[in-house]
């Protein structure tokens, strides 16, 4: 073997071996066994499709990355948003029960007008030239989200990370390199879904995202959803749940797995943020790992009831 190749082997198998130092414990191993259950032809037919999809998937729509996008351009006057109490309570009234919901948290109805000639494109692109917030003096990319534009189940989080800030995907850290494997274990493809977050850029510090700028940011997420059009939503972590379905939600450890009504019409599940489950490690009897197993589970069973 030539010295230039043993010298490249010997850097990446540092390399290699750094990563698996890095690796917290408790994350792997999580989900193999359910994914190793998988038939393989099964896997293989996933994989022939996720290729499918990610040809037909329009990489303007997938990803916030697109440098022209990114040109500064006069900063639209932003609406002050009004955030009294009195607003909010207005804005928390009742929307009517979906069949199969539990209406008990039964989120604020919505604005369901439609821009007519709205595309993914459009959306993608203001979404890069987005100054309503001061979040766009401190993103790298904006993330708007990626998957199936005719996904029929949307996954919702809070916002993007330092990880997917350097890239202009949601999800790809180690949170979402979790979800993959719990996607993947359930027989989710995540080439068939969409995936995106409430905020489409990166809070400094990872701080959680302030009511404004979620006012501000939503309407992007209606269009995307009022494109996608899919019959389910799966909302990840509190911040997300509380925007969704209601701020008098309570925590996702009471919640999760259940199915509410949200803001735009749709049902939604509240599930557990992959980071949270990342941190809580184990997947004995009873932990949030053990019972995100059971919802995504429950999920993917009206998931496929929905297809018909
Ligand atoms: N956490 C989120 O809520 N969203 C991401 O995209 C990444 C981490």
């Amino acid at each position: 073997m030539c010295a230039a190749r043993k010298k490249t082997e010997a850097v990446e198998i540092e390399t290699v071996d750094l990563i698996s130092l890095l690796t917290i414990p408790g994350q792997d191993g999580m989900f193999e066994a359910e994914i190793a259950l998988l038939e393989p032809c099964e896997e293989i037919e996933m994989e022939q499709s996720a290729v499918q999809a990610s040809a037909t998937t329009s990489s303007a729509f997938s990803s916030g990355r697109p440098d022209s996008l990114h040109a500064k351009k006069p900063a639209e006057k932003a609406k002050p948003v009004d955030h009294s109490l009195d607003t909010l309570s207005a804005i928390m009234k009742r929307a009517p029960a979906l069949p199969g919901i539990n209406s008990r948290y039964s989120s604020p109805p919505g604005d369901e007008t439609p821009i007519s000639d709205d595309s993914f494109e459009k959306i993608v692109s203001e979404i890069a030239r987005c100054e309503k917030c001061e979040l766009c003096k401190t993103r790298r990319f904006t993330v708007p989200g990626v998957g199936n534009p005719n996904a029929r189940l949307v996954f919702i989080g809070e916002a993007p990370g330092a990880d997917e800030d350097a890239c202009g995907t949601p999800f790809v850290g180690r949170a979402g390199q979790h979800l993959d494997k719990i996607l993947k274990a359930a027989g989710f493809e995540r080439e068939k879904v969409f995936i995106c977050n409430i905020l489409k850029c990166r809070p400094p510090e990872n701080r959680n995202p302030t009511l404004e700028e979620m006012h501000h940011c939503t309407p992007f997420l209606r269009r995307q959803l009022n494109l996608i059009k899919p019959s389910l939503i799966a909302c990840l972590g509190n911040v997300a749940i509380r925007f969704v379905i209601g701020a008098d939600t309570p925590g996702v450890t009471k919640i999760h797995g259940e199915w509410f009504n949200s803001i735009f019409g749709l049902p939604v599940m509240a599930m557990y943020h992959p980071s949270y489950l990342v941190r809580s490690g184990s997947r004995e009897r009873g932990s949030p790992n053990w019972q995100m197993w059971q919802d995504i589970q429950k999920l993917k069973k009206r998931y496929d009831e929905s297809a018909g």
